[in-house]
C-alpha cells in the first residue's frame, strides 16, 4: 500500500527519519522531493498499524492512501493531466455511485495558469466519469457533508491524488492552542526545530521569546523528563502560553518567566542545554532597527548563560544580523546547520548555533 504524508515544505528529510523509526522495517521504500511537503511511503506487512502509528508523528500534516500521482503541465493543458490521471485511477474502488464525496485541491508553486477552483472542478468530473464509466451510475458531489474526501494537490508540476484518514482537519492544528499568539509558530516546525536543536530527555529547554509557548509545549510533550523555560517580553502573551499548557497538560513541566531576551544573563540562573526559540521577524511588526539591535544582544549575551554541549536553534527572516554580529563582535558562536523552510508565506532560515570549542 503506498501512503502520503504531507509536511511543511522544507522539513522532509525529517518527517522521513520519523517515519523510518515510527514503522522501521514495514517501511519498503520512502520517495520525496526537497520543499514539496509531500512524501510517499511504501509499507507491506504492517497496515494494520499505520493509523494508530501515523497519530504519534509530530512533524506531519495529512496522510491518506495515495490513489494517482503524476506529472502535471503548468499551462492551461494541465487540467488535462489532473482529469487523465484521476480517470485512469482506480478511483472507482474507493467511490461508488452510493457515495457522497468532495474534492479538497491544493495547488502550491509558481506559474501555474490553473486555480485550486479549476483543479477541484476538473477533478470532481473525473471522479463522476470514472465512477459512471466502471458502475453505469453517478456518485453525487456534496462539499459539507460528504462519505468520502478526495485531496488533489498540485505541488509544482507533480500531482498527487489521495484519500486523508488523518481527518478533514490538519494535524499541525494541535488540541492544545487555546490563546491563539498572533505570530505563532506551527507545532510541526517547531517539532522539526526541537529535532534539530539535538535535545535529549532530561535537558533544559527554553524559548527566550516564547510567545504562545508553541516550542516549550512542543518540547515537553516530546520527552517525558526535560525541564522547559518559557520567557517573553509581553506578560500577555505569558499568561496565554500558560493557559496552551494548561491545556496539553503539561504546565508543571515549565516555568513561565517575564523577561527580556537581549538581556537573558540577568534572568536565567542555570546552564541551559538548548535554546529553541522563534524571535520576532520585524517583517509584519515592530520596529526594524529594535528587532535587530534585540537580535544583537541576544547573540551577544546568550553564551552566558549556556551549558558545555549547547546549542541555539532559531527560526528567522534576520539570519544576517546574527552573523554579522557573530562576526562583528567575536562571539564563540558557531553555525553548524541552517536550512530554508516555508513558515506561512514566507521562506525563513532554522540556524542552529553552538559555542565553539577552544
Ligand atoms: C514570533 S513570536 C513567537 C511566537 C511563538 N513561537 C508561538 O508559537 O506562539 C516572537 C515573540 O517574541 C517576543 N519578544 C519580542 N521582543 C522580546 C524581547 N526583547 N524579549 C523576549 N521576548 C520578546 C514577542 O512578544 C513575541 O511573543
Amino acid at each position: 500500500m503506498e501512503i502520503l504524508v504531507t509536511t511543511n515544505p522544507g522539513i522532509e528529510d525529517l518527517v522521513e527519519e520519523e517515519l523510518w523509526e515510527i514503522f522501521g522495517k514495514c517501511i519498503e521504500r520512502i520517495e520525496y522531493k526537497k520543499n514539496r511537503g509531500r512524501l510517499v511511503f511504501s509499507i507491506d506487512d504492517c497496515t494494520k498499524y499505520i493509523a494508530e502509528r501515523i497519530y504519534t508523528m509530530t512533524m506531519i500534516h495529512r496522510a491518506g492512501i495515495l490513489v494517482a500521482q503524476g506529472k502535471v503541465d503548468k499551462a492551461k493543458d494541465g487540467l488535462n493531466d489532473v482529469f487523465n490521471t484521476i480517470y485512469s485511477s482506480d478511483i472507482y474502488g474507493y467511490v461508488t455511485p452510493y457515495m457522497k464525496f468532495a474534492i479538497r485541491a491544493e495547488r502550491i508553486g509558481r506559474n501555474h495558469e490553473y486555480t485550486s477552483i479549476d483543479i477541484a472542478r476538473v477533478a470532481g468530473d473525473a471522479v463522476i466519469e470514472a465512477v459512471e464509466k466502471k458502475y453505469g451510475m453517478r456518485p453525487k458531489v456534496d462539499l459539507d457533508y460528504p462519505n468520502i474526501v478526495i485531496h488533489v494537490d498540485v505541488v509544482e508540476d507533480n500531482l498527487y491524488v489521495y484519500i486523508a484518514f488523518t481527518g478533514d482537519i490538519s494535524m499541525h492544528r494541535r488540541g492544545y492552542r487555546i490563546y491563539d499568539h498572533p505570530a505563532a509558530l506551527k507545532p510541526t516546525l517547531a517539532a522539526a526545530m526541537i529535532r534539530l536543536s539535538r535535545a535529549v530527555d532530561g535537558e533544559i529547554i527554553m524559548d527566550s521569546m516564547c510567545g504562545g509557548g508553541t516550542i516549550p509545549i512542543e518540547a515537553a510533550l516530546t520527552f517525558e523528563n526535560t525541564r522547559q523555560i518559557c520567557m517573553d517580553i509581553n506578560p500577555v502573551h505569558i499568561k496565554g502560553a500558560e493557559i496552551n499548557a494548561i491545556a496539553a497538560n503539561v504546565r508543571n513541566r515549565i516555568e513561565f518567566i517575564v523577561g527580556d531576551a537581549s538581556k537573558i544573563h540577568e534572568y536565567v540562573k542555570t546552564s541551559i542545554d538548548r535554546i529553541i526559540s522563534n524571535p520576532p521577524y520585524g517583517i509584519r511588526v515592530g520596529n526594524p532597527r529594535a528587532i535587530r539591535e534585540l537580535y544583537k544582544r541576544f547573540i551577544i549575551n546568550v553564551p552566558k548563560v549556556l551549558s558545555e554541549n549547547a546549542t541555539i536553534t532559531l527560526i528567522t527572516t534576520e539570519h544576517k544580523v546574527i552573523e554579522e554580529t557573530i562576526t562583528n563582535e567575536g562571539s564563540p558562536l558557531v553555525k553548524i546547520h541552517e536550512r530554508i523552510v516555508s513558515h506561512g508565506n514566507l521562506w525563513p532560515k532554522i540556524m542552529v548555533l553552538r559555542v565553539e570549542k577552544p
